[in-house]
């Protein structure tokens, strides 16, 4: 019997704009891009400028606009999209809105990506014809791998928020939550891969104390999380277990494990993430 390789299954999604094409929105464009995943009707860009917009101009499927060589960019990108993905810098947000919000054609789905500006900034600065859905995907977007958590807003519909979570699928996995528990979803996934790079170089730092040179101490450490990573995510086992099968009883590990348990890292984590927290409420107050 002959196995052939499965083909990815087609997603197919309506035409999308960007509006801020920059890092974020550029890591869910080469999700669209992949093998698999159609836009009907293509994909248009906006930067303010021309050289960023360079990055996207000439792609197949994608119509590249930059606000400096043309005033009405924004507007022009936005008109027979279904999707419109905002991801200017949040503080650029509500000007953008007041540019678009005339040319939105009824029944446009607006899919915010910018950290900490509320479904109620969009919906008030936007006609009450376009429905609004937040987001907050993370950095491993680039490499498809991202956990975005998606909220609907108060005008979105399921079909509204199913586009959005398409979208979203198409560069890693997808939270459904209430908009109340996106900026708590934030300071797990969406700044945990900075919590993860931190314990990675700290691990490193103390590998290179123990004499290895920074190669094979970056080796050891990426090498072990990569690793521990996999195994965690194919074995179908829980983290604990794992950690059980790894620390033989009065072993070397549960040496170490003993002095890390002391560092109650629970509660650092509580700490971190609340000050996380405390810092998105600031920020949504205008500090
Ligand atoms: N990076 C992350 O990890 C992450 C995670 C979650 C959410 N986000 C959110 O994603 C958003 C973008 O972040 P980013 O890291 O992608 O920033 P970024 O790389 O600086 O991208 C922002 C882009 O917006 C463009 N832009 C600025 N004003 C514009 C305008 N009026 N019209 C059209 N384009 C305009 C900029 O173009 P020029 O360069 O030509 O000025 C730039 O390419 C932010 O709201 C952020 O909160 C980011």
């Amino acid at each position: 019997m002959s196995i052939e390789a499965s083909e990815p299954a087609t997603v197919t999604l309506p035409a999308i704009a960007f509006l801020g094409a920059g890092a974020m929105a550029g890591a869910v464009i080469s999700g669209l891009r992949r093998p698999g995943v159609v836009v009907d009707g293509g994909i248009r860009t906006t930067n303010r400028t021309a050289g960023k917009a360079a990055t996207f101009a000439g792609v197949d499927g994608i119509t590249a606009y930059a606000t400096e060589s043309d005033a009405a960019a924004n507007r022009r990108a936005v008109v027979g999209a279904k999707l419109v993905v905002v991801a200017v810098k949040p503080a650029m947000v509500p000007d953008l809105l007041r540019e678009i919000a005339g040319v939105l054609e009824p029944g446009t789905v607006v899919v915010s990506v910018a950290a900490g500006v509320t479904v109620a900034t969009f919906e008030e600065l936007l006609p009450a014809s376009v429905s609004v859905i937040r987001s907050m995907p993370n950095t491993p977007a680039v490499v498809g791998r991202a956990v975005t958590g998606v909220s609907a807003g108060t005008r979105s519909s399921d079909e509204d928020l199913a586009l959005a979570v398409t979208m979203f699928e198409t560069v890693g996995e997808v939270l459904v939550v209430p908009e109340s528990q996106l900026d708590a979803l934030s300071t797990i996934s969406g700044s945990g891969p900075a919590y993860v790079f931190y314990l990675i170089e700290q691990f490193t730092a103390t590998a290179i104390g123990k004499g290895f040179t920074p190669e094979q101490a970056a080796l050891m450490v990426q090498g072990t999380f990569r690793g521990a990573s996999e195994l965690l995510a194919t074995s179908g086992e829980d983290p604990a277990e794992l950690r059980r099968r790894v620390t033989s009883p009065k072993g070397t590990t549960e040496r170490a494990v003993a002095v890390l348990e002391e560092a109650a890292l629970e509660q650092i984590f509580d700490r971190a993430t609340d000050a996380a927290l405390a810092r998105a409420r600031e920020m949504a107050a205008g500090a």
